[in-house]
């Protein structure tokens, strides 16, 4: 039986979400069920118990009957309404359903929501909501009544016309694909890192590849890469006792001769901070420092699902950085697989070392485009919070429909900028570049001089000008903490893969 149906003949059902609009009230579909109930819904609305105002909700006991439960949830203003507020709303409903242990429901689709956009998007958009919100780590919990409750069934019921019903179920299916892309990424993350070690994030993507005939990977051993040079991936990796790997996963959806867009995404299984060590507080959560990695993973995984017909590469710098006896050092000059020589001036500076080595290797697929994903700052998090990560391109065609696509899925971006103050900032006395720097005292403008640091190893050797055309996205929306939200659990919540799935599927 398939997980989300509509207007299924049978409707088995804990709970009926209705969404409803501060300003439109009760519409026919509505009246109709609240006839059913003796006019309880429009006696909850006229008490003001529940007004339809954003994020408001009430959950209400009916019988044992045909409609048990019903949960009314408020969608505010028909014109404040955002794809990234919908998903909130629809997605806190089904976790408070999820948490009352109730398997199967039902979900309200209106007209006034058909009208916002069309039924493909809102199908598609409301399964990743619910996918996204039933979504829990809880492979550690030893107790099986501690272990989240599987929801059976989704039934979508809404008055549709019979064109919608069709675009409605391809929504349905994209949604799935795309949402078990983001949850992919989730789950690589949630992973305890001394299970996380970059050999296992291989052996996830082999395991990932294997699903779906169009993809391929290669996982590249400590030996391969040190006849490729990469001399900054394997320093980071030296103080570990886990050998760094070099992942890298192909997707041919079409003609092979036609250019792929590549995605680079940072690999740190854990981040210490290698000797120059994190005071323990900020070492929390660092095994989320592969989440660029997950989220390129869950990327290239959705669009082989979906079968785009573009050519996209995923490339993985993996390694952890460990202080240790062979750890590399500060005032060490490393050297990367493309002979470019790098200062260490802060061995927490790393992220930026592995994906050097990424976009250094990108060149070898005359890219299209270029774009790297990376929790690399504690800057850009401070700039931004945790809701939006910020996109560094000098390409204002990229960066202009990256930020529209990000708004569509409900995936802000927040354009901050690159420029030769950031980049005067990384030159080196000593070596081609060095790996920090602040423009006007040192701690000031870090996310800026981190991606102008990136963009350097995008750029010709000899005449500086750009290989390809190239993106940075700055995961500083990557984690909820430890409580998690309304509409999602603690821990890695899969930022990226959305929005770039669209980007790259459009
Ligand atoms: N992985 C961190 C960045 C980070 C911090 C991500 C907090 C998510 C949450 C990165 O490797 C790092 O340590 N960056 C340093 C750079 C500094 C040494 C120039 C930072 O942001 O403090
Ligand atoms: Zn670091
Ligand atoms: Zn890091």
């Amino acid at each position: 039986m398939q997980k989300y149906q509509i207007n299924p003949e049978k409707v088995k059902q804990d709970c009926l979400i209705i969404p409803v609009f501060e300003d439109k009230g009760f519409d026919t579909w509505i009246k109709n069920v609240d006839q059913k109930l003796n006019g309880l819904l429009t006696k909850v609305f006229e008490s003001k118990d529940f007004e339809a105002k954003k994020k408001q909700s009430s959950l209400l006991f009916i019988s044992d009957g045909e409609i048990s439960r019903v949960l009314l949830v408020g969608l505010g203003k028909t014109k404040d309404l955002t794809v990234k507020n919908y998903k909130e709303m629809i997605g806190s409903s089904v976790l408070t359903c999820q948490n009352k242990k109730y398997e199967n429901l039902s979900l309200y689709l209106s007209q006034d929501l058909l009208k916002m956009c069309d039924a493909k998007k809102l199908a598609q958009e409301t399964v990743i909501a619910c996918e996204v919100a039933m979504y829990a780590y809880d492979d550690f919990k030893s107790k099986k009544e501690d272990k989240i409750t599987k929801v059976k069934s989704v039934n979508f019921l809404g008055d549709f016309e019979k064109p919608d019903l069709k675009n409605l179920q391809k929504g349905i299916d994209e949604g799935f694909i795309i949402a078990s892309g983001v949850n992919f990424a989730r789950h690589l993350g949630n992973i305890p890192p001394t299970d996380m070690t970059p050999e296992h994030l291989g052996s996830e993507a082999i395991k990932m590849a294997k699903e779906n005939k169009n993809l391929k990977t290669k996982v590249l051993s400590q030996t391969e890469i040190e006849k490729l040079g990469m001399g900054s991936l394997l320093a980071v990796g030296r103080g570990s006792k886990f050998e760094p790997k070099f992942i890298i996963v192909e997707y041919f959806g079409t003609d092979k001769s036609k250019k792929p867009s590549v995605l680079v995404g940072k690999g740190i299984t854990f981040d210490s901070g290698g000797l120059s060590i994190k005071p323990g507080d900020y070492m929390v959560d660092m095994k989320f420092d592969m989440l660029g990695a997950a989220s390129v993973l869950g990327t290239i995984k959705a669009l082989a699902d979906l079968q785009v017909k573009k050519n996209i590469i995923a490339i993985v710098p993996s390694a952890e950085n460990m202080p240790g006896g062979d750890s590399y050092r500060p005032d060490d000059i490393l050297t990367s697989m493309a002979g470019d020589t790098i200062e260490v001036k802060n061995t927490d500076a790393e992220g930026r070392l592995v994906l050097l080595e990424g976009l250094r290797y990108a060149t070898k697929y005359s890219p299209k485009e270029v774009i790297d994903l990376a929790t690399l700052t504690g800057a850009c998090m401070a700039a931004l919070g945790l809701e939006k990560s910020g996109l560094f391109t000098p390409e204002d065609k990229i960066a202009e429909k990256m930020l529209e696509v990000g708004e569509e899925v409900g995936e802000s971006l927040w354009r901050l900028p690159l420029g030769e103050e950031y980049s005067e900032a990384m030159k080196s006395e000593v070596a081609d570049i060095k790996n920090i720097g602040g423009v006007g005292g040192e701690r000031y403008g870090t996310a800026s001089t981190a991606a102008a640091f990136l963009q350097f190893f995008t750029q010709d050797r000899e005449t500086g000008e750009a290989n390809y055309p190239w993106a940075h996205i700055d995961l500083a929306s990557a984690i909820y903490g430890s409580k998690g939200k309304a509409h999602i659990r603690a821990g890695a919540n899969g930022f990226g893969v959305q929005v770039l799935v669209e980007y790259l599927r459009s």
